[in-house]
């Protein structure tokens, strides 16, 4: 059986305040922490050990995950001391691996929300006979991704991080952020240093010849780096856009977790979802949101595209739109935040402090 290895070790440093006490696998997506997600996902396909790369607050996965018999998986951890990239990551768990020098070992990326399917990616690599194959997706505007050229049979022309130059943006086709590796591959990366698979390993390979072999689908994909992805992630797991067996309930217009209080006149739509312990009062309005345990929204509030952290107080007819609001934060009642407005964990925002439009 295919083993797998999960990245989990990064910053989350766009999505702070939401990445400050928890990496960001961790932050919860529709209920549940994102990472519970990708590994119902991997172990739908058949993956049975995943090995989990981690770095940054590293010590929340396994109080939480365990030893993955829970979700029928059998999971194991491996810190980096000092981050590794994502290279490094995956050599540094290399020792944990029990795949033969010929086998597939599948990676992935541990903010991305996709319909893959996983299962295709390795028949295409075991039939291409790739030294690493790749899963391709299109998107708009390619330039904070990995951008992977391909010939009419798929075959991996260059690999381009992040393109700085207009001349760089040759193709719309971008790393998705699954793969995989032929085992002896894996090896082949330096151990004992920060290595990026991206920067130096696929370019490595391509100039010596080897075979990356690419797989492009329009299926959902998404990369939850940032807090309005984040946020859209989580409403599209809702609502049964993005695939995953994991939402801990039937997909729908909302979602709202046991114990959780809604006021019968609140009105939640667009894959809103509610956390445990939530309390949501009389007239509010939510769309499109998350709005994490033990958060409060008082009655009135309008909050859309947006994600209200563990804890958090959102006032009275406050109106929310594109905004992040830390764990912990209190907004008072009678302001308007937007366009991207982080208020940090714990913060205090007096009432009526802060608008966008006039207050007549
Ligand atoms: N263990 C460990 N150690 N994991 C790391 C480290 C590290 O030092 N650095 C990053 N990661 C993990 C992150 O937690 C994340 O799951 C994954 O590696 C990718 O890192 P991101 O920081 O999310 O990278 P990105 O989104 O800018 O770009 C990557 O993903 C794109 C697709 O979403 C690249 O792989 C691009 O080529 C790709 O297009
Ligand atoms: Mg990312």
């Amino acid at each position: 059986m295919t083993e797998a290895i999960l990245l989990v070790g990064g910053k989350g440093t766009r999505l702070r305040p939401l990445t400050v006490n928890t990496p960001k696998p961790m932050v919860p997506a529709a209920g549940v922490p994102f990472l519970t997600h990708q590994l119902a996902r991997a172990r739908a396909a058949g993956v049975e050990h995943i090995v989990l790369a981690t770095s940054y607050l590293a010590e929340v996965f396994e109080p939480y995950f365990g030893d993955g018999s829970a979700f029928g998986l059998h999971l194991e951890y491996v810190t980096e001391e000092e981050p590794l990239g994502t290279g490094g990551a995956i050599r540094n768990v290399a020792s944990r691996l029990s795949s033969g020098p010929a086998d597939p070992v599948l990676v992935f990326n541990g903010d991305i929300l996709t319909g893959l399917d996983i299962g295709a990616l390795v028949s295409t690599h075991q039939s291409s006979g790739a030294a690493v194959s790749l899963h391709l997706t299109r998107v708009p505007d390619p330039r904070a991704f990995g951008l992977v050229p391909t010939d009419p049979t798929g075959r991996v022309t260059a690999f381009l991080e992040k393109p700085q130059t207009p001349e760089e943006i040759v193709t719309d086709q971008i790393n998705a952020g699954a793969y995989v590796f032929r085992r002896s591959v894996i090896d082949t990366i330096p151990a004992g240093r920060p290595v990026s698979v991206e920067r130096e390993t696929f370019p490595e390979l391509l100039r010596s010849g080897a075979h990356l072999q690419g797989m492009v689908d329009s299926t959902y994909w998404l990369d939850l780096g940032t807090p309005q992805a984040f946020v859209r992630g989580s409403a599209d797991l809702v609502t049964g856009r993005a695939p995953s067996p994991a939402v801990p309930g039937r997909c729908g217009d909302r979602l709202v977790l046991p114990t959780a209080r809604v006021a019968p006149d609140a009105k939640l739509t667009g894959g809103t979802v509610i956390g445990a312990g939530a309390h949501i009062g009389e007239g509010a309005r939510i769309d499109g949101s998350a709005v994490l345990d033990g958060a409060v929204v008082e009655p009135g509030a309008v909050i859309s595209s947006s994600l209200v952290g563990a804890g958090a107080r959102v006032g009275a007819r406050t109106v929310l739109s594109e905004t992040v609001i830390g764990d912990g934060a209190d907004v008072g009642a009678d302001n308007e935040l937007q366009a991207g407005a982080r208020i940090w964990c714990n913060a205090r925002v007096p009432a009526a402090a802060i608008r966008f439009t006039s207050d007549q």
